[in-house]
């Protein structure tokens, strides 16, 4: 069924039909995708920036990944990401963490470059670092992220580990909006100006959806806020690119969304585009399904959305650099454990990488 729902009060489209983005996995005797597959999902991610591989884990491999991500929560020494929202993370309303280099981790990392070679070769030397083994968490309450690109250069994959569902919000992305030689030359040779007043309308419609649903959330019982928290997140002078937050959209002071975006002249451009916006783009907001894995580029634009539901969202994610990655970049963009830093892994170390019984 192809639900498309608004959020916020200006309409903000988002549709759950992903079908035509979706490979479904077939294995081969060794245990990796079927060159048809492969075939397939390089042409998605081409095509589109991202492929949707359904049934690439068995229910036991995405219990080892639940698993791995259920120990890293439960660690009250766990190493917090310093990307997505830092006020979502510090009132649990997400929980983004990386993952140490343990035996475990590093097989479940190295079972799923293994299994995806085919694809992930075609963008990623074996030299090529792996920049970071996260979990993604997110609960009722939280922000729904600004439209945005990763750092580019890199390759980042999202595994569900159980089944997500739509009110939980899988990641929302605009197929087709990656970064490439020529790309601009789509849409009549408008593309990277049509796709940056895209992004502006949504982050505007996105900005009203979390500042109203944190209104709300003020008298509600289901995702009571915390004290401090509504300050924290519409009038704090503290970075975070991911909140509704008024003082720094006033300063100029969040380069996702802030005043200085819409200018007079921005605004005429979005008004004049209107239907070019309307009919060349299409937001989708996945759902993936127990085993599902989610490989895009990292300059293809996407969010987290809020999960609506009072069901923790959860996802296994690994990305790896397309090229050399100076290292303050890498730790800026991407977070590594400290026991990745201490000891960098490439793409050709996962794939060498010993399978051991889970
Ligand atoms: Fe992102």
């Amino acid at each position: 069924m192809v639900i498309i729902r608004q959020i916020g009060v200006n309409k903000l489209k988002v549709s759950n039909d992903t079908f035509m983005f979706e490979v479904s996995a077939v294995l081969d005797e060794k245990g990796q995708l079927t060159d048809d597959c492969v075939r397939q999902a390089r042409t998605m991610m081409d095509t589109h920036g991202l492929v949707i591989l359904t049934n690439l884990l068995s229910d036991e491999e995405a219990n080892v990944g639940l698993e791995l991500i259920r120990q890293t929560i439960d660690d009250p020494d766990r190493n917090r990401g310093s990307f997505a929202s830092e006020t979502d993370n510090l009132y649990v309303r997400r929980d983004f963490c990386s993952l140490p280099s343990t035996p475990r981790v590093t097989s479940f990392a190295a079972k799923l470059c293994q299994r995806l070679e085919g694809v992930l070769s075609e963008y990623c030397g074996r030299s090529r670092p792996l920049l970071e083994v996260t979990t993604l968490t997110s609960y009722l309450g939280s922000s729904h992220q600004y439209i945005h690109r990763d750092p580019g250069g890199v390759i980042s994959l999202f595994v569900a580990v159980e089944d997500v569902s739509e009110q939980q919000g899988g990641t929302v992305f605009v197929p087709g909006t990656h970064i490439y030689g020529g790309a601009e030359n789509k849409h009549g040779g408008k593309a990277h100006a049509l796709m940056n007043l895209f992004r502006i309308q949504c982050n505007y419609r996105i900005f009203l959806h979390n500042l109203k649903k944190l209104w709300s959330m003020r008298k509600g019982k289901s995702a009571p806020l915390a004290s401090g928290e509504f300050l924290d997140r519409v009038f704090s002078t503290k970075w975070d690119q991911h909140q509704p937050n008024l003082l720094r959209f006033l300063l100029g002071k969040n380069s996702q969304f802030d005043i200085h975006i819409l200018s007079p002249n921005i605004l005429w451009k979005l008004y004049r585009h209107r239907d070019d916006l309307r009919n060349q783009f299409q937001l989708i907001k996945t759902a993936p399904r127990k085993g599902t894995v989610i490989l895009y580029r990292s300059d293809l634009l996407h969010a987290g959305p809020d999960n609506l539901s009072p069901h923790p969202r959860r996802f296994f994610g690994i990305s790896i650099a397309r090229d050399i990655v100076d290292p303050k970049f890498w730790h800026d963009g991407y977070s590594p454990h400290p026991t990745l830093i201490d000891n960098p892994m490439s793409f050709g170390d996962l794939l060498d990488y010993p399978q051991r019984p889970q």
